[in-house]
């Protein structure tokens, strides 16, 4: 069997007296998408900081490409081939988008000048309104664009991970369809994800696999063609409405012939 990209073993973290993951493991193969689904406070932009580098680990390991990176700061992390587009978007208001890009590869930039050229290209061509808009202040953009521009961000480093944390919060229902071709269009070009959403209906119709995180804990593992209602409203315990729209993703998902890995994948 081959190695997953992201191996995550035994985690625990927490902020002063406080232990707020208390062992949290899971794989993500190449190539795939992890969905991290949970209540609030539940542990999963704490554990994405984790895999980011930016909150410590106290115990356990995380493994990239087979390298344990548990001690790695975030600035290795991303020279490594991992990007982060952190819980609220984070872009900077007061600069344009290109800076915002200019400043999301600063690794990439330290590592080889001229391939910044080319990356920064490469993310106007995936998303033609950076281009369009690449002057104006990101502070002044949609919700929608903004997300873009995070993602975009986090894309120019031509990573081989990206840890997604709630893209879709705060978005219209229309941003989130576009977002959702934007996540699924990346997905398509063999980058690895790890997703987390609050939107379950929206982040079931992304992933391959869900981790259902309670309390600091991953509960339940395992492919979205196999999980079920019962399962989502006890780990999550999620209303009826809510589940009813749970429950349509998963079919859509479950209906044949719907390929796991049936992704373009990029050559190895
Ligand atoms: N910097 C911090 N200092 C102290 N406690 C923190 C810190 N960051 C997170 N926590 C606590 O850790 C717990 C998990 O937080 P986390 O942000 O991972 O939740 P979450 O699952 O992402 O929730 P949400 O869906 O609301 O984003 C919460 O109880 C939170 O208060
Ligand atoms: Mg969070």
């Amino acid at each position: 069997m081959t190695t997953p990209l992201l191996e995550v073993r035994d985690i625990t973290a927490g902020f002063g007296a406080t232990t707020v993951l208390h062992g949290v493991s899971f794989d993500v193969p190449q190539g795939s998408i992890a969905g991290i689904f949970g209540l609030n406070g539940a542990g999963k932009s704490v554990t994405m900081k984790v895999l980011g580098g930016s909150v410590p680990a106290r115990s356990g390991s995380v493994h990239f490409r087979g390298q344990d990176i548990t001690k790695l700061s975030p600035e290795k992390r991303v020279a490594m081939g991992m990007g982060h587009v952190p819980q609220g978007r984070q872009v900077f208001p007061g600069l344009t988008v290109e800076e915002n890009l200019r400043l999301g590869a600063y690794t990439l930039r330290r590592k080889d000048k001229k391939r910044y050229g080319p990356a920064l290209n490469g993310v106007f061509d995936r998303f033609p309104i950076l281009a369009q808009r690449r002057g104006q202040l990101a502070g002044t953009m949609s919700g929608g664009q903004q997300a873009s521009l995070a993602v975009g961000r986090a894309l120019i480093n031509e990573p081989d991970l990206i840890l997604v944390d709630e893209p879709s919060a705060g978005l219209s229902p229309v941003a989130t369809l576009e977002l959702d071709e934007v996540l699924q269009a990346v997905a398509h070009t063999g980058v690895t994800m790890v997703l987390v959403e609050q939107n379950i209906a929206f982040g079931l119709s992304l992933v391959d696999t869900a981790h259902l995180m309670q309390t600091g804990t991953v509960v339940h593992s395992g492919p979205v063609g196999e999980l079920d209602d019962q399962t989502l409203a006890t780990h999550l315990g999620i209303g009826r409405v809510l589940q009813a729209a749970a429950g349509s993703a998963l079919a859509a998902r479950q209906a044949p012939p719907v390929k796991k890995g049936s992704r373009a994948r990029r050559p190895a």
